[in-house]
């Protein structure tokens, strides 16, 4: 059954053929939802074109969306700034007539620093994308849901790193564990509006973010990545690297009238990796 048929979904940072953010799109519209697909689309300082999703790979997922019989756009959105924030929803809603789900999926998880040489230009940027991005996506999508009456739901894809710390990855940690704190106070206000709000904490994806990942801290314990990913995966009780297929499943459920009750929840997605 279609349970989200003539529904729309939002998401951030989705324009990456491998990234989270276009297996939920996917996912979303398997369930019936029409997708404005968005992401950075343009490179900048820190941000090169083979860390984001640029304006042409953007374009090509949402067309093979449409392809694939859904009703999809690809808005350009950075979801730092706040005039590109609003004026992207606004073109969610002239286009695609409405809002029902958010997810908050934009990311940056590959400025990689020991604590006392992390520049603060890194920071600043990490916490911009994954913390900020958040909040003002968020605040535009609750607007917009308050308005409709109908409820919704917003997904915030923190990560493993919101429930333990990583080494090298202190932007992160704290942006991601801050995302969880977003989640639960943004879960108590909009309750009241048929809106749950919840957070999924995926553990390791090789995904692009991934990749970069895996060769940083394949260099830093002095192994191949694959010994490094062997390794890892030893150390999961599931004994596999998390898919992207596992995220998309989890955001499918908390989208769904099945969890029309739960909110204010973080869950793991981490083969079970973290367990509080
Ligand atoms: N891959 C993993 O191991 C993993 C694990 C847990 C959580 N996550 C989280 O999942 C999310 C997706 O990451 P991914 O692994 O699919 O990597 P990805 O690189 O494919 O996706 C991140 C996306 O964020 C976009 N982005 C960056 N800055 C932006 C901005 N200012 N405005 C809009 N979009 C912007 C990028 O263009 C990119 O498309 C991130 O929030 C990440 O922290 C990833």
């Amino acid at each position: 059954m279609q349970t989200l048929a003539g529904k729309v979904a939002l998401i951030t940072g989705a324009g990456r053929r491998k990234g989270l953010g276009y297996a939920i799109a996917r996912r979303l519209a398997a369930d019936g939802a029409a997708i404005a697909l968005s992401d950075l689309a343009e490179p900048r300082e820190l941000m090169e074109s083979d860390r984001i999703g640029t304006r042409a790979e953007l374009e090509e997922l949402a067309a093979e969306l449409r392809a694939g019989g859904t009703r999809a756009v690809a808005i350009p959105l950075d979801v730092t700034d706040e005039t590109s924030v609003d004026a992207a929803f606004d073109a969610c809603v002239r286009e695609l007539g409405r809002l029902d789900v958010l997810v908050n999926n934009a990311g940056i998880g590959y400025l990689i620093h020991p604590l006392a040489e992390t520049p603060k230009a890194s920071w600043d940027a990490v916490m911009g994308v994954n913390l900020t991005g958040a909040f003002l996506c968020s605040r535009a999508a609750a607007r917009i849901m308050i308005r409709q009456g109908q409820g919704g739901r917003i997904v915030n894809i923190a990560s493993q790193a919101a429930k333990s710390g990583f080494p090298h990855m202190a932007a992160y940690v704290a942006s991601k564990h801050g995302l969880v704190g977003l989640t639960r106070t943004s879960a108590i206000e909009l309750g009241p509006h048929g809106v749950t709000v919840n957070a999924v904490c995926p553990n390791h994806v090789t995904t692009g973010l991934g990749a970069v990942q895996n060769e940083y801290f394949a260099r830093y314990f002095g192994q191949s990545v694959e010994e490094y990913l062997s390794a890892m995966r030893r150390s999961i009780p599931m004994r596999r690297e998390g898919l992207q297929d596992d995220t998309a499943e989890a955001v499918a459920f908390l989208c769904s009238p099945r969890a029309a009750y739960v909110t204010g929840e973080a869950m793991n997605v981490s083969g079970g990796c973290e367990m509080h």
